[in-house]
């Protein structure tokens, strides 16, 4: 099992409620969602093509992905709407003051 680092990567300040924004973590693409006050992160790049979900369209609790429109669910990273078909993966998130910590497995 491998171990999980947190990082620091946004303010609470900084996203408003059902807005989702992009962050690198070692070089990788993550997205945070506000869902209701209540942060979540996944992978920040589509499993179907290239794209950014953080510059989708969060309707109640999936993300829809810009490019072709596919959803996912921001929970569980769950592929939802075609033609997505392939999950992202999801990571815990912890609130520490106004910081948002994402916890990526450290290898
Ligand atoms: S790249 Fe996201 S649905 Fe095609």
């Amino acid at each position: 099992m491998s171990d999980i680092e947190f990082h620091n990567v946004a303010k609470t300040t900084s996203l408003d409620e059902d807005e989702a924004v992009q962050v690198l973590v070692n070089g990788q693409e993550i997205a945070i969602y506000n869902l209701d006050g209540t942060y979540y992160a996944t992978d920040d790049i589509c499993t179907h093509a290239y794209a950014s979900l953080a510059d989708g369209y969060i309707e109640g609790t999936n993300i829809e992905c810009p490019l072709h429109g596919g959803c996912f669910d921001i929970k569980t990273g769950k592929a939802t709407t075609a033609p997505c078909t392939v999950d992202l993966k999801t990571y815990e998130v912890k609130i520490e003051g106004e910081d948002i910590l994402v916890g990526i497995p450290s290898d």
